[in-house]
């Protein structure tokens, strides 16, 4: 991956490994565009203490993603689990640690997508992807959802909306992502990285 070329930041954060499926199909989509990357971190969890108790780099899965990874992507795919109808708090301590992007415009321009995984169809999916892309409008981010052009929104009996792809786990996390729901992430991840070369173009412009 070169220093100068664009990529979009897949973040997630993901306990028992759904949230992290759905993101790897991100990445598949986004790499099916010339031209541009796919960049996956996560986040590491939060504690009510305020010492660090987990290791710098993560024993599996992406690793932590840094400020400078959110600064310098030209789309963001952000992924959690439901926790009552919201993000996981770990991603919302990292984005809480945004404010000097926010001052700077850094995010201004970029498109920006959302998904999630829930243990019940009906437990907050549409919910949790409409409060996550609200901290992302504030950073001056271009919100893009799944189009229903995508057959599989229609067709779907488990996960899937027009605000971004979600995931049915079922309530023992072991329900894997079906076929629809990964076609719809790919899809997604696919329409955001077309959207940020655009869009990459445009700022290139000013
Ligand atoms: C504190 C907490 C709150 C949760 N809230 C919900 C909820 O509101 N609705 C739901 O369907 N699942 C809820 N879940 C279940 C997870 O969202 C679900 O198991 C998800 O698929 C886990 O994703 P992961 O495998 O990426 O960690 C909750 C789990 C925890 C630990």
């Amino acid at each position: 991956m070169s220093a100068s070329r664009p990529y979009i930041l897949v973040l997630y954060y993901s306990r028992s490994g759904a949230t992290r499926t759905m993101a790897e199909q991100m990445v598949a989509g986004v790499e099916s565009i010339a031209g541009i990357d796919a960049r996956l971190r996560t986040v590491p969890p939060v504690s009510t203490t305020c010492e660090a108790v987990d290791p710098e780099i993560p024993a599996e899965g992406a690793v932590y993603a840094t400020l400078d990874d959110l600064r310098h992507c030209a789309g963001l795919a952000l992924g959690s689990p439901t926790r009552f109808g919201n993000m996981a708090a770990p991603l919302k301590h990292y984005l809480d640690g945004t404010s000097e992007l926010w001052i700077n415009g850094a995010l201004i321009d970029k498109p920006a997508t959302a998904f999630t995984s829930t243990a019940s169809l009906h437990g907050g999916q549409e919910a949790t992807l409409l409060t996550m892309l609200v901290p992302l409008l504030h950073l001056g981010m271009v919100y893009a959802g799944v189009p229903y052009s995508e057959s599989g929104l229609t067709e779907t009996t488990s996960g899937g909306t027009p605000y971004g792809t979600s995931h049915l786990a079922g309530t023992a996390s072991d329900r894997s992502v079906d076929d629809i729901e990964r076609t719809l992430a790919r899809a997604q991840g696919k329409r955001l990285a077309r959207l940020a070369l655009a869009l990459h173009a445009l700022r290139e412009e000013k």
